[in-house]
């Protein structure tokens, strides 16, 4: 059979598959394929098997299901498969197309890639011509057909059409390079009008592509959105923004866009985090525009540890969120039984009973309009139960560099401290200080030049067997503080909270900070100064030593965990 073919002049050819949802200019870049001196090119060769599958009307039905091969396994093996004249044939597929009972070599074999475009563009434009749908769209079959190469070990190389209009050459480029095929500069330019390689539905589709010679940018501003098809709209944006995750190089606000990063603990890269009533995967768990905490910060919160199957000082950590709400009058706050249900719920979904840290934040919440009364936040408070892997952040052994800030601690007279809010900008400008000068962290002073905490956690020092830690006046009053203060008294050591100037710290014996993400961390250097020695000190030690075995015994046990 195939040399019979050899002796036509036919030989067997590698199918280039194109996969899109309609309005993507996937016409051009047929256009731009069939220009190839490689390459024959078939106008989407399903399309009447899709016809008569589906029972879709279309003003040229009765003509397309007449001349074009509507049996989808025919159209397969005899069409897209059937020997050519030439090394390539493209293939153009609309998604769609992609029905229940086609051969599964349609997937399995060729090359296969994906075309996108935004649903905001997609939509308007095919309105002109039928009214948009859901499966008209396409854009779950596309999801379909990136899964099913996938698992065959064959993701599909993505380009999106923005990409193509706005640099065609480079666009072209990546894509052949991913095909595996040799760039051709003829794919830049075709001749306007219609082809013969057009299918027969040309008339009612392709007015525009007819005028093209080329991809050409496109309008700089669009025209408004058809709010008619927002609902549409809403279920088909997902679906493209999980598409473009897989672009070459994704349409970006930034010009050259930022590599990568890497993760502090890969493992955090495939984690589920609760917002309002779900659990949502990591690049999904958004907060709306409209919500209090991105409107001003206007949300309170806290870190929690998890060790052993237990949480540490779960009900103490949630005392002070209620507290902070109060103070900050939120309504319509979830209640504790709620929270504490999102907590084992996220922990247990996530299989996090150990070595875990919870930034558990409770915004005021969404509000009609934006702005900044609370008398616009109708809907109830946000909670955002955020659960990562996350070993101790400070160096606990040989201890920590420390360097006093010029940014003063808020004050009672401005914002209280004792409300744990995420209006965090007086810490940050610390922590730049601290980071300018590569220390762990930056001490802050209160309004007269007395010690407050860290920019992240509160501060303690020994002197001649003496712990001393400031008043809770301007820092916050820690959960792990009033653990340690706890620990002191029972370790038998002396204990005072009083003003404590820098100085002191500078000249003290020891000196330590504490925070439920950071545990009890020895400070060895205050602003170039040794602390004592230079190293970590006795009761810093011992207190560590005792904190520790607290944390293995105490807490409140995450239901489902058993010790194996
Ligand atoms: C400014 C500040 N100080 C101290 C702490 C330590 O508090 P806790 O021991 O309750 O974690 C934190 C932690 O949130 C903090 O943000």
């Amino acid at each position: 059979m195939a040399e019979l073919s050899m002796q036509n002049g036919e030989v067997e050819v590698e199918v280039i598959h194109s996969w899109s949802t309609p309005r993507t200019l996937s016409t051009s870049l047929m256009y731009s394929f069939a220009q190839r001196d490689d390459m024959e090119v078939l106008d989407e060769p399903l399309y009447a098997n899709f016809l008569r599958v589906t029972g879709f009307d279309r003003p040229y039905r009765e003509e397309l299901l007449c001349k074009m091969e509507a049996d989808g396994n025919k159209a397969v093996k005899e069409v897209i498969f059937g020997p050519g004249r030439k090394k390539y044939r493209f293939c153009k597929h609309i998604s769609k197309q992609w029905v229940p009972g086609l051969p599964t070599d349609l997937i399995k074999k060729g090359k296969h890639f994906i075309l996108i475009r935004s649903p905001l563009d997609i939509l308007p434009s095919f309105e002109k011509i039928v009214p948009p749908s859901f499966q008209e769209i396409g854009l779950a079959n596309l999801i379909s057909i990136y899964n099913e190469l996938s698992e065959l070990g064959r993701p599909p190389p993505i380009i999106d059409a923005a990409e193509l209009q706005e640099n065609p050459e480079a666009t072209l480029r990546g894509l052949c390079e991913d095909l595996d095929i040799p760039f051709q500069a003829l794919m830049l330019k075709w001749e306007a009008g219609p082809k013969p390689i057009d299918g027969i539905w040309a008339p009612w589709w392709y007015k525009s592509v007819h005028k093209s010679t080329g991809f050409e940018k496109g309008r700089k501003y669009s025209q408004p959105f058809p709010f008619v098809h927002y609902d549409l709209l809403e279920q088909c944006l997902p679906l493209y923004n999980l598409l473009c995750r897989g672009v070459r190089k994704p349409s970006c606000l930034l010009k050259s866009p930022l590599p990568r990063p890497n993760l502090p603990v890969p493992a955090n890269e495939k984690l589920l985090a609760w917002v309002g009533d779900e659990l949502l995967p990591r690049d999904g768990a958004k907060v709306s525009v409209f919500d209090s905490v991105v409107q001003g910060g206007d949300s309170v919160w806290e870190g929690l540890r998890v060790y052993s199957g237990k949480i540490f000082k779960l009900d103490e950590h949630l005392d002070r969120l209620f507290d902070s709400a109060k103070a900050l009058a939120f309504t319509n706050v979830p209640t504790r039984e709620e929270v504490k249900e999102a907590i084992f719920r996220t922990l247990i979904r996530n299989g996090m009973f150990d070595n875990s840290h919870i930034r558990l934040s409770l915004t005021r919440g969404k509000k009609v309009t934006s702005g900044m009364s609370p008398e616009f936040n109708l809907y109830g408070c946000t909670l955002i139960v955020l659960a990562e892997w996350k070993p101790p952040v400070y160096d606990n052994t040989s201890g920590i560099t420390l360097v006093t800030a010029t940014t003063r601690r808020n004050s009672p007279n401005n914002l209280d401290s004792k409300i744990h809010h995420n209006n965090l900008l007086n810490n940050i400008l610390a922590k730049i200080e601290g980071n300018s000068a590569n220390a762990a962290d930056a001490i802050m002073l209160d309004k007269d030049g007395y010690v407050s905490e860290t920019n992240a956690t509160n501060i303690f020092l020994v002197k001649k067997g003496r712990v001393i830690t400031p008043h809770a006046d301007y820092c916050l009053p820690g959960i792990t503080r009033a653990t340690v203060m706890d620990l002191v008294v029972k370790e038998k050591l002396e204990l005072e909270e009083r003003r404590i100037s820098l100085s002191e710290f500078h000249t003290a014996d020891e000196v330590w900070t504490t925070g439920t993400m950071g545990e009890l961390s020895p400070v060895v250097k205050i602003d170039g100064r040794d602390v004592g020695d230079g190293k970590v000190g006795p009761v810093t030690r011992r207190l560590q030593n005792a904190y520790k075995t607290l944390t293995q015994d105490v807490g409140v046990p995450i239901p489902t965990y058993h010790v194996t």
